[in-house]
């Protein structure tokens, strides 16, 4: 058995990607053409702070996995900050180099190029800060969603079978996976593939569930996070300094045959030796020597937060769901300093299960516990008083 059809159901592409454009184009006009400068830096309020706008949630008290999901006000759809411009230079430099395995519409879904644009009434779309045109009728709406905003981005169309299947999406910056791995897949399929833990046994019915009876008018969004390993700043990439892109300290090379998600995403704990000897006076630790993380230095600076926003909703011509991924990332060291935070965050990685510390790799940045127990003693010590929050941390 193929993949269950999808165009003869009124599911085109066209009406996945247009209305999907469509609501995008409302929003991007908004940020961008309605009042033509500045606004679209200005739109960067929302996540000045990432941490605060970035709310880790994805288990009730008790430790049950859940999805873990709130419902989503509409302005909230799309976040644009003040980073915009980095993250399209390295959104653009993906896709030009990694093209297919970035970007892409099933061929199930023909048709899709040029068909983005509502009813001819907007021809083109000018990005102020960059200075850039796209010409609508001209571009891939997956490849020029992608460039128009900062989040990833999946088109969830349910096949005859009633599951979900990944249609088609621009991932340009996905960090751990590859999209075109996925791509064609039904949901249950990417998370089992992705060693999700508890998937199958506390998620799954209850993702397949919301899919399916998700109406139009209740998106949601949920947030999850684990911490990612960066070079030291002298060893940094020029354009993508943090790894924001592709892991590569954590998982190795993108495209090594060797090493596979599976290995690297469960095993990587085993490859770390934390020799949690304190360095005074630099607060670093020394890594145990593997392959590419050979002599690499472990300290607050680092190792940096990354936290995903996802959010989901339903497009009412195609019935298609949009998935979007927002990623951010702050540094254990920027972390420690804010109010609360180290308190609540070490806590938060100590109540991990082991299954949840294998699959975020514990393994390969734990010292970051003892930098953090040290934050917090030294705010307690100071009198700093933690904000009343319901954050994790
Ligand atoms: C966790 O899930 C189990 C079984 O699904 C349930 O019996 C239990 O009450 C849940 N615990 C919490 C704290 O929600
Ligand atoms: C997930 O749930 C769906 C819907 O109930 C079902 O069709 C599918 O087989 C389940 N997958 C797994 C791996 O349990
Ligand atoms: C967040 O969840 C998605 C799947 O829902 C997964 O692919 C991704 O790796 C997770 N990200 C983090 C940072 O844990
Ligand atoms: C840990 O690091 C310290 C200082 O660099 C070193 O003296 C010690 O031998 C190391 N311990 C192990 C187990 O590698």
């Amino acid at each position: 058995m193929g993949r269950p059809f999808f165009s003869d159901q009124g599911v085109s592409a066209i009406s996945v990607i247009g209305a999907f454009s469509l609501c995008l184009f409302a929003f991007i006009l908004r940020n961008a053409l309605a009042s033509r400068t500045k606004k679209l830096q200005n739109a960067a309020k929302v996540s000045e702070k990432p941490t605060a706008a970035s709310k880790p949630e994805s288990r009730e008290p008790g430790g049950n996995v859940t999805m873990g999901i709130r419902s989503m006000p509409w302005d909230e759809w799309i976040e644009l900050d003040q980073q915009f411009v980095d993250y399209h230079k390295i959104r653009i430099h993906r896709i030009e180099t990694r093209g297919e395995h970035v970007v892409k519409t099933l061929p199930e879904n023909p048709g899709v190029v040029g068909s983005g644009h509502p009813g001819g009434q907007i021809k083109d779309i000018t990005v102020v800060p960059l200075g850039k045109t796209f010409n609508l009728g001209e571009e891939d709406p997956m490849r020029l969603s992608a460039l128009l905003i900062q989040e990833d981005l999946a088109i969830m169309v349910e096949g005859t079978d009633g599951r979900y299947y990944f249609q088609a999406g621009a991932v340009c910056i996905p960090g751990w996976w590859n999209m075109r791995e996925k791509l064609g897949m039904a949901l249950d399929e990417i998370h089992i593939s992705g060693h999700v833990p508890q998937f199958e046994t506390k998620l799954n019915m209850s993702m397949a569930r919301f899919f399916k009876r998700m109406p139009v008018d209740k998106p949601v969004v949920r947030n999850n996070y684990t911490f990612q390993v960066v070079p030291e700043e002298e060893k940094q990439d020029e354009l993508d300094p943090i790894e924001l892109a592709w892991a590569k300290t954590m998982k190795g090379e993108e495209d090594a045959k060797d090493i596979e998600v599976e290995t690297t995403s469960r095993g990587l704990s085993l490859f770390y030796t934390f020799n949690a000897t304190r360095k005074t006076d630099t607060r670093a630790w020394v890594v145990g020597r593997y392959g590419s993380l050979d002599g690499l230095v472990l300290k607050p600076s680092t190792v940096w937060l990354r936290t995903e926003r996802q959010t989901l909703r339903r497009l009412p011509r195609s019935g298609a769901i949009v998935f979007t991924i927002r990623v951010y990332q702050t540094s254990v060291e920027r972390l420690g300093k804010e109010p609360g935070v180290p308190g609540r965050m070490a806590s938060a990685i100590r109540s991990w299960s082991e299954e949840v510390a294998r699959y975020k790799a514990k393994g390969a940045y734990e010292g970051i516990v003892e930098y953090l127990d040290q934050c917090h003693k030294e705010q307690v010590e100071g009198g700093v008083e933690a904000p009343e929050t319901n954050h994790p941390f």
